[in-house]
């Protein structure tokens, strides 16, 4: 199977943890555009959506699926997104598309998050994609200093301003050994809006696709 083929079936199994009526939590990117369509054919089940970006708001929206209001709705019971990097304890870099903090915001607001992901996604440790970091455009700089201090090499992401206005620093050769903390001890740098580390809220559900068809991961 292509990387395309195993993204299209983890996103097609996660059609499986919708339940009828609800509204679910949509992502971003390459592997949740597949999610997206796939929703699509049948969109009668659900409800409506919430989406991570505008880009998945437009795409949702495109294809005739009601996107919602997170302030309106309430907790949500599902949330599906891919991911840049998976560890076996489900712990996630995510922001490769620059929606880390929505996309945290949704994840965060649901019960259930179901992550789909291509065989290349898993990794032992996580560190191998860069970490995307989220930064008030004028504390750029000096987020990016106290980054090198924490060891990394933070490097901004060109012609990127997120959708709440915002710069990326794209950070290599952080210690990930401890995630949990190395989330929080990022996210109290001031000038940072979050970072791409899912670890306070990991996935519950991991869907690998391969080229024997789509392994299962649960905590
Ligand atoms: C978007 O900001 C990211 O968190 C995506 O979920 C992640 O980059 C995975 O994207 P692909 O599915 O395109 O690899």
């Amino acid at each position: 199977m292509s990387q395309d083929q195993q993204k299209r079936a983890a996103a097609q199994a996660a059609l499986d943890f919708i339940e009828p009526g609800e509204i679910v939590g949509v992502g971003t990117g390459s592997t949740t555009n597949f999610f997206i369509d796939a929703l699509a054919s049948v969109k009668g089940k659900v409800d409506g959506v919430i989406a991570s970006s505008q880009a998945s708001a437009d795409r949702l929206q495109a294809l005739g699926l009601p996107v919602l209001d997170l302030n309106r709705t309430g907790d949500l019971s599902l949330y599906v997104d891919g991911a840049d990097e998976a560890n076996a304890h489900l712990q996630l870099i995510k922001g490769g598309g620059g929606a880390l903090t929505r996309e945290k915001i949704v994840a965060s607001a649901s019960r259930r998050f179901v992550c789909i992901i291509d065989a290349s996604k898993l990794s032992d440790h996580l560190g191998s994609f860069p970490l995307p970091v989220e930064v008030i455009p004028m504390a750029q700089s000096l987020v990016a200093r106290k980054l090198i201090a924490m060891g990394g090499q933070p490097e901004l992401r060109i012609d990127c301003t997120t959708d709440n206005g915002n710069v990326i620093l794209d950070v290599r050769n952080l210690d990930l050994t401890d995630p949990l903390t190395m989330e929080s001890q990022i996210n109290l740098l001031a000038g940072v809006v979050d970072n791409g580390l899912f670890a306070a809220r990991r996935a519950d559900v991991l869907l690998v696709g391969r080229d024997d068809g789509v392994n299962q991961m649960t905590i």
